[in-house]
């Protein structure tokens, strides 16, 4: 049975519910050979067509991987491809997920913009040589839904968030909650420049979570309210222009984090987190940074 959590009460009578679920330990990222800004799909990537600095973006994403790793993650890497300059953003293309029996499974997006669709196959035949079972949304009845850059699991509990509004739709979430059973809080998203739940909505633990509020609707803002006691808000500037909120707390205490958010740090330290700058700038041009760099996997 699908069921889309829209409310407090349920939301409260779900969260007690819910089943425990591990926390990932291993990460996919996919190389930058191929990154740059070609077309533009999103606000932040206007102005910088053709301004990539490949060099410079390869060192930010060797810097990335190995704080992964420093923080105990086995990091997997796929070669991007020629032709697919966004690939390296290996959040959006599918949904990993371990059921309750410890199976792995991955679902396969749908890509909204057409320069991207083409990128999910390689992830497919990525999660076959690994020994994933491979699901996928009906295609007749979804029009999008670009994985883990829009749903984001709850930590350590069988809960996902679906954001939904610019590059996923809500009937997706529908026939996720249905074949995969478990419960998805919707929210929508209604500012542009956080076009996915990850630019604005960053797990830090059961309890935590850092976000930025004029990304949402009020009645959003309740039910993330609702389900965790400490909500830090990031400010405009540092989740406009730094993506705070794109930041990664692969184990509920460290965070990796684009260098410079000294309101959000500061927040992060005061509650208990460890905090880990990295530069993303090179991404930042395309609308992305540590979250959208890799996929959480089991
Ligand atoms: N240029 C990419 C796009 O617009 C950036 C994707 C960033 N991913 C993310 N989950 N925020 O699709």
């Amino acid at each position: 049975m699908a069921e889309i959590i829209t409310s407090k009460e349920t939301l409260v009578e779900v969260l007690n519910q819910a089943g425990s679920m591990p926390a990932p330990r291993e990460v996919l990222m996919v190389t930058p050979d191929h990154f740059s800004v070609d077309y533009v799909i999103n606000p932040h990537m206007e102005g910088n067509v053709g301004t990539v600095n490949k060099k410079k973006a390869r060192w930010q994403w060797e810097v990335i991987r190995n704080k992964f790793r420093l923080l105990g993650l086995r990091v997997h890497e796929l070669q991007g491809e020629p032709g697919f300059p966004d690939m390296v953003f290996s959040a959006n293309q599918s949904m990993p997920y371990i059921d309750p029996d410890g199976h792995k499974f991955a679902l396969m997006s749908i890509m909204h913009s057409g320069h991207r669709k083409e990128e999910v196959p390689y992830f497919e035949q990525w999660y076959r040589q690994h020994g994933y079972g491979i699901c996928y949304l009906d295609e007749d009845n979804i029009t999008d839904f670009e994985g883990m850059g829009d749903a984001i699991w709850h930590f350590r509990k069988r809960i996902l968030w679906g954001g939904y509004g610019y590059r996923s739709s809500p009937k997706a979430y529908e026939e996720i909650s249905r074949t995969l059973d478990v419960p998805v809080v919707q929210l929508e998203l209604i500012h542009p420049s956080f076009y996915h739940l990850d630019t604005c909505f960053c797990m830090l633990n059961e309890e935590s979570v850092l976000i930025y509020p004029k990304a949402f609707t009020p009645d959003g803002l309740e039910l993330i309210h609702t389900a965790f006691p400490l909500v830090i808000e990031a400010p405009e500037k540092e989740a406009q222009e730094l993506f705070a909120c794109n930041a990664s707390c692969p184990d509920g205490k460290n965070v990796i984090i684009q260098k410079g958010c000294r309101e959000v740090n500061k927040a992060l330290k005061e509650n208990g987190f460890a905090f880990h700058e990295v530069d993303t700038g090179e991404f930042l041009k395309s609308g992305g940074s540590v979250f959208c760099m890799k996929l959480m996997l089991w």
